[in-house]
């Protein structure tokens, strides 16, 4: 097991994301359940969560709203396994949220109204039936609310002990520092896209490397829809090739090797399984700077 810091704790060097488990296509709950406790078998003790993980809205039906932070509180609650569940730190987010269209689409929508994020903040620690959440996020910016006001209501959250620490996702620099303005050391943590098919990001990882935030990568793999997909996978393929290990493996622990803490999701044990072994590869400094130069960093 490898460990990084996040914030006050000692966390996994990769956490859980759960969207593939609670959104469009996701498993049955017991399987679902079943694959959060299998990891924390394995030792991974951070979960990631969010209020738009599923639906919101009139047109959603009972059961689907906040599905994945019941399913988060539902799996802790029922864990009878060997993990020190007081060692799992969970984060949530809000600012985002899906909701069915007039064609029965599935739609993302953004609010950043501060009024907004701290009541989603109140329905988040009900609904993980935490004291107060251990790490939340502003999820996407809203572009029709000025960044400070929704930022200003993680800073209330943490005020009222809602939530411990604050985290911002999808953000850039300039975004970072407006931030970590409002909240000082309150804020631990951002999340970005970042994978070998996304590396456009690159500039607020190093800047969170240089500055004592945790960086996390969301949809590491190249996201759970396509990760098929990728057009720039082929130096990924040859190093996985030259250990014998799978793709997957090699790009979380380039990931990792950046000092970053991703958060890859599974509906299988299969993946799970084959994901969990990067945790104890280390590449070598040559393996990194040729998968850097081919991923144009
Ligand atoms: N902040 C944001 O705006 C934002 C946006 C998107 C996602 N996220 C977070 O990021 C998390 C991860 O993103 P993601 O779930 O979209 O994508 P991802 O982690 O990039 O990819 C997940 C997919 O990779 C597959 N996989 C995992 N390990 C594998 C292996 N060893 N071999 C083959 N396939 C493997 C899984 O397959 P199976 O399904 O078959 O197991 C799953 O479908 C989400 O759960 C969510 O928490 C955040």
């Amino acid at each position: 097991m490898k460990y990084i810091k996040l914030g006050p704790w000692e966390t996994s060097n990769f956490g859980l994301g759960v969207m593939p488990l609670s959104i469009e296509n996701r498993p049955d709950k017991d399987t679902s359940i079943a694959v959060i406790h299998r990891a924390i078998d394995a030792g991974i003790n951070h979960i990631d969560a969010a209020f738009a993980y599923y639906l919101s809205g009139g047109t959603a039906q009972n059961g689907e709203e906040q599905y994945s932070e019941k399913l988060v509180a539902e799996a802790l609650r029922t864990y009878t396994g060997s993990a020190d569940i007081n060692n799992v730190t969970v984060a949530s987010k809000a600012g985002h949220y899906r909701y069915v269209g007039l064609n029965d689409e599935k739609l993302w929508g953004q609010e950043g109204n501060p009024r907004y994020i701290y009541e989603t903040g109140l329905k988040s620690r009900d609904a993980l039936e935490m004291d107060s959440i251990d790490l939340y996020y502003y999820h996407r910016p809203d572009l029709n609310t000025k960044y400070e006001l929704s930022i200003e209501a993680l800073a209330k959250l943490i005020d009222d002990n809602v939530i411990k620490f604050a985290g911002i996702s999808n953000a850039s620099t300039t975004q970072i520092d407006i931030a970590k303005s409002i909240l000082g050391d309150k804020l631990i943590a951002v999340q970005n896209q970042f994978s070998p098919a996304k590396t456009a990001t690159i500039d607020t990882l190093n800047y969170c490397n240089d500055n004592g935030l945790t960086f996390i990568p969301w949809s590491p793999l190249g996201g759970f829809r396509h990760p098929e997909l990728f057009d720039k996978d082929a130096p990924f393929e040859e190093i996985a090739s030259k250990y014998n290990i799978s793709k997957q493996q090699v790009i979380l622990a380039w990931e990792m090797q950046k000092n970053t803490m991703p958060i890859p999701g599974f509906r299988r044990f299969e993946t799970l399984d084959d994901s969990l072994k990067a945790l104890s590869i280390d590449l070598s400094s040559d393996d990194i700077s040729f998968l850097d130069k081919n991923s144009g960093l």
